[in-house]
């Protein structure tokens, strides 16, 4: 399986932005997934013309019906996007997300058709006072959903987001291995086919490194996803 990379726009991107898309489209690049914001899904869809994967960053948990601002998996899939993110840190902390929370997402987003990358990670406190795995292992246990296939789970340690701050090579393996662990045990033998990212100030330099870490699959890319030049340099070390 070659290396996925994708890039979380975040709340960045207007539409003279599109020409980012639009060059990694036109790189000949292989597995480069970006998700935009809402309003540039569309425009992005159209210009990756399927040779970069467009999703969603965030998903309600219900098809349609009163929720003022949100948007459904339904609905981005009507526009052509392949995939959402759903339990982002940022939305955990923004939003007041928790784990069932979700899992709704996840179900919801697979209900659509759409491939879902389920984040997860730990904050720093957390890391400091040894609980990296009982917080994983609680998080994957309040939102995985019934079926491994169209699953893909990101591992973003909170602290390392936009922070310049990186794990060190074997504690990314160790999250990785015990996350692979966690997904055996319950999926079985599916579990082992469900890829695993890394997030978290991934750069064009620490990209093959962080890709050649046993059991990361790819890379989930914020900051430096932002420009063709940065999201292909990331592309180009992977293994
Ligand atoms: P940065 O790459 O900016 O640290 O963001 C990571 C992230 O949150 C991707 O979802």
């Amino acid at each position: 399986m070659p290396a996925l990379i994708v890039g979380n726009w975040k709340m960045n991107g207007l539409g003279e932005d599109i020409a980012e898309i639009a060059a990694m489209a036109g790189s000949g690049a292989r597995s480069v997934w970006i998700a935009p914001p809402f309003t540039l899904v569309d425009r992005a869809v159209i210009v990756s013309a399927g040779a970069v994967k467009i999703g969603g960053q965030d998903c309600h948990a219900k098809d349609k019906g009163a929720h003022t601002g949100c948007v459904s998996a339904a609905m981005l899939a009507d526009l052509g996007a392949t995939f959402v993110i759903v339990g982002h840190s940022e939305r955990r902390r923004d939003n007041g997300e928790g784990d069932a929370d979700v899992r709704a997402k996840v179900t919801a987003g697979r209900s659509a058709g759409l491939e879902v990358i389920l984040c997860i990670g730990e904050t720093r406190e957390q890391r400091d006072a040894g609980d990296t795995n009982a917080v994983l292992t609680a998080q994957l246990a309040g939102s995985l959903p019934d079926e491994a296939e169209g699953l893909i789970i990101a591992y973003e340690p909170v602290w390392a987001i936009g922070t310049g701050l990186v794990p060190t090579l074997d504690d990314v393996a160790a999250a990785h291995a015990h996350i692979r662990g966690r997904l055996v045990a319950r999926y079985g033998a599916a579990g082992h086919g469900i890829r695993i990212l890394y997030g978290g100030s991934v750069t064009p330099a620490n990209a093959a490194d962080l890709l050649g870490v046993a059991d990361v699959g790819g890379v989930l890319v914020g900051g430096a996803s932002l420009t063709a030049q940065s999201l292909l340099a990331i592309a180009a070390a992977a293994p």
